[in-house]
């Protein structure tokens, strides 16, 4: 079980408020003056991947109270309850397990006394032989043509790990085109079945429960669609596949069993790229290609699981984000791939975190009267840069920084590649020394302008900089490499979970809106006046009632 240990109470935090007191103020670059060594003493390289945490606000002294903070919250015993399978998902009563499923020492993993390593690598056998006869078309749909198109129905963790990682490796994509419907907006639907046709299309049902109402009415959809030119139900075992948990809801949707893929309760939603939710992307990639992103991430799990706290790079991820969240207020974190094809790498982690970490009841139940998860958001660079950068640079808010780029890019495109890394490391540079007063004079002074022009123009050309930044440059974005980084950031999110006390597995947030949009479901089918919800629902479900 997790310790529940309230971080404010320990040594380490009180000893990190007070020396925040008189360190808050300190800006990087002097850092960088004080220590010759800091880039060598604040970077770690793991395989083909370097992070650099050197542009933080973070002394010597800071990065070891952190690692206090970390051991006064018992962080080395939480990540083995982890890797062992401890029923450390308290509220569900469940294992956290996502690592057993790319363990790929096969080294026995227990829960409730069952080795699952057997189970997980009978599935992953069991993807590989599916993947592979679609891929060669030894597979035949109902007229006996081959697949062309796969589409994953699926939402949240069942959608947006398949997607992103399918849109990070495009260049290991091979000639099965891959779609992705999530919304229960029917657009998403109808403009995905506008490029597909029933003979050729394979539509993979991904979700761990079988009952979310978006999946589910897709699916439907997407079977009516099919039936309507298959027109025999027998066919449906040819186009459509189930990943899931759930065998009762897989059976009574009309997927043959035999095609469906099993996960289990113990591999968390939003943690499930690595089971069988994975199928689109052994499709799409490989399944070889997919293995290596398994083990790209075990790699990383071996680091995070036996590699010193001040050395080990989720933990200083983590901790160096919770000394921005707790104690210089920070309210979010920005994720900045200088990489087209990780455009939606930031999405994915928005759901990974503040879906994990967005939780103001502590593992005791009670509430927290601190901050835990902040807002994740992020986008592409350079796009960035001509659209929110602006208040990155001078605006009113700090938002530390993640900025992630490969050496070799996939495409050598003319020049594109240097320019892009200018910008990359242009960026980080920029945030961290900023501009001063001095610095805009003189400039302006070479510009020609004199000094009453000079002095109106001043104030809005400085920029404070100090703004913290940590930088991840990997040699290509190979399938291993990407299984690292999203391992990487996983295990961020689980060390802070632990140290904020709270529990990362669950996610009881969201059962509310499901909830109320069940009982308001029916309400919008007659004509009737809705009076029993608050004031403005009433007025504005029977404001769409007259305008529809
Ligand atoms: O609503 C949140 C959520 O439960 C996520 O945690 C999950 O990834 C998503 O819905 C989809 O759930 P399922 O795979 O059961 O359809």
């Amino acid at each position: 079980m997790l310790p529940k240990i309230n971080p404010t109470t320990t040594a380490a935090w009180k000893k990190l408020e007070t020396y925040y007191a008189a360190f808050s103020e300190t800006h990087i670059k002097e850092l960088f003056q004080k220590d010759a060594d800091r880039f060598e003493k604040y970077s770690v390289k793991f395989e083909d991947i370097l992070v650099d945490f050197s542009k933080n606000r973070v002394d010597d002294s800071v990065r070891s109270l952190l690692v206090e903070l970390a051991g006064e919250c018992k962080l080395q015993d939480a990540i083995e309850s982890m890797f062992s399978g401890e029923k450390i998902n308290a509220t569900e009563n469940r294992a956290v397990l996502h690592t057993a499923l790319r363990n790929r020492s096969n080294s026995a993993i227990l829960v409730d006394g069952n080795d699952v390593m057997p189970e997980v690598n009978a599935v992953l056998a069991q993807m590989k032989d599916f993947s592979e006869k679609v891929i060669s078309g030894e597979w035949k749909g109902y007229s006996g043509k081959e697949i062309i198109d796969i589409v994953n129905i699926g939402i949240g963790g069942s959608d947006l790990g398949p997607l992103m990682v399918t849109e990070a490796l495009k260049p290991y994509k091979n000639h099965l085109n891959l779609h992705f419907v999530s919304n229960v907006d029917g657009t998403h639907m109808a403009e995905t079945l506008k490029q597909v046709t029933p003979e050729t299309t394979l539509f993979v049902v991904a979700s761990k429960t079988f009952t979310t109402q978006e999946t589910m009415t897709n699916a439907n959809t997407a079977r009516d669609w099919f039936l309507k030119t298959a027109r025999d139900e027998g066919f449906i075992k040819n186009h459509f596949v189930a990943v899931s948990t759930n065998e009762k809801e897989v059976a009574a949707f009309g997927i043959d069993t035999k095609n469906m893929f099993r996960f289990w309760d113990w591999v968390g939603g939003r943690y499930s790229l690595w089971s069988a939710i994975g199928l689109s992307i052994a499709c799409g990639i490989g399944f070889d290609n997919y293995v290596e992103l398994l083990e790209g991430a075990h790699a990383m799990d071996n680091h995070f699981r036996h590699t010193d706290l001040d050395k080990n790079i989720p933990v200083i991820l983590a901790l160096f984000g919770i000394w921005y969240n707790n104690f210089y207020g920070a309210e979010t974190e920005a994720i900045l791939p200088y990489d087209q094809y990780m455009h939606r790498f930031a999405a994915y982690f928005q759901q990974g975190n503040m879906e994990s970490n967005g939780k103001y009841v502590d593992r005791s139940g009670e509430p927290v009267d601190y901050q835990t998860g902040p807002v994740i958001w992020g986008e592409p660079g350079t796009n960035g840069q001509h659209a929110f950068y602006q208040l990155i640079h001078q605006g009113t808010k700090l938002i530390p920084c993640d900025f992630i780029a490969a050496a070799i890019n996939h495409n050598q495109l003319g020049d594109h590649h240097p320019k892009l890394l200018a910008n990359f490391f242009a960026q980080t540079e920029a945030m961290m020394v900023g501009k001063t007063e001095s610095q805009v004079v003189a400039e302006l002074k070479a510009a020609g302008k004199n000094n009453e022009e000079i002095a109106a123009l001043l104030p809005f050309k400085v920029f404070r900089g100090n703004i913290p930044t940590n930088s991840i440059l990997v040699k290509k974005l190979t399938p291993r490499v990407l299984g690292s980084l999203i391992a990487m950031y996983e295990h961020k999110i689980f060390v802070q979970g632990v140290i904020w006390n709270i529990f990362s597995f669950d996610q009881w947030g969201v059962e509310l809106g499901k909830q109320l949009a069940n009982a308001i479901l029916p309400e919008l089918l007659g004509d009737e006046k809705v009076t029993d919800h608050d004031a403005s629902t009433n007025g504005l479900i029977n404001a769409y009632k007259k305008m529809r």
